[in-house]
């Protein structure tokens, strides 16, 4: 994980923390008023974004980081090169289930994921990889 510079960003970056941060405001976040965004960069270009979606029920939110792969693989998008996760205060790296999910695709198709980790409240980025993220993913394939 090293932290990154604004300056440092290319525009691909640029444009993926744009849409991750703008869909922050469709998080459905009644509970815990903790809005995160999320957005994926496909291998054909495609820019696929996602909120955290949450239920009464707790154990049944759904973070931003899965609301986009799903909404990717629902028009059959699965290969990943980026992702950018934008929260409104500090840093927060993906929690352990988006991990695991995330590391799924990035095992089928062979590319290694990298990961841009968005706090707005200082404008600060982090950079890291799914399999930094998760070393030894569960693969039974
Ligand atoms: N959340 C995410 O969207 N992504 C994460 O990686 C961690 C947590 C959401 C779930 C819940 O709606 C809120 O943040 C507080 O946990």
């Amino acid at each position: 994980m090293i932290e990154v510079d604004q300056g440092y960003l290319d525009s691909d970056w640029v444009e993926l923390v744009k849409t991750a941060s703008q869909a922050k405001n469709n998080a459905y976040c009644p509970y815990s008023q903790y809005q995160v965004g999320a957005a994926l960069l496909c291998v054909n270009g495609e820019i696929v974004a996602g909120a955290n979606v949450e239920n009464a029920a707790y154990g049944s939110t759904i973070c931003a980081e899965r609301s986009a792969l799903v909404a990717a693989n629902s028009r059959g998008l699965r290969d990943f090169k980026r992702l950018v996760v934008s929260v409104v205060g500090e840093i927060a790296a993906p929690c352990g289930a988006c991990r695991q999910v995330l590391h799924e695709f990035s095992s089928v198709s062979g590319l290694e994921l990298e990961i841009l980790l968005h706090g707005e409240a200082k404008d600060t980025y982090q950079l890291t990889t799914i399999s930094e993220l998760l070393p030894h993913g569960f693969d039974f394939r």
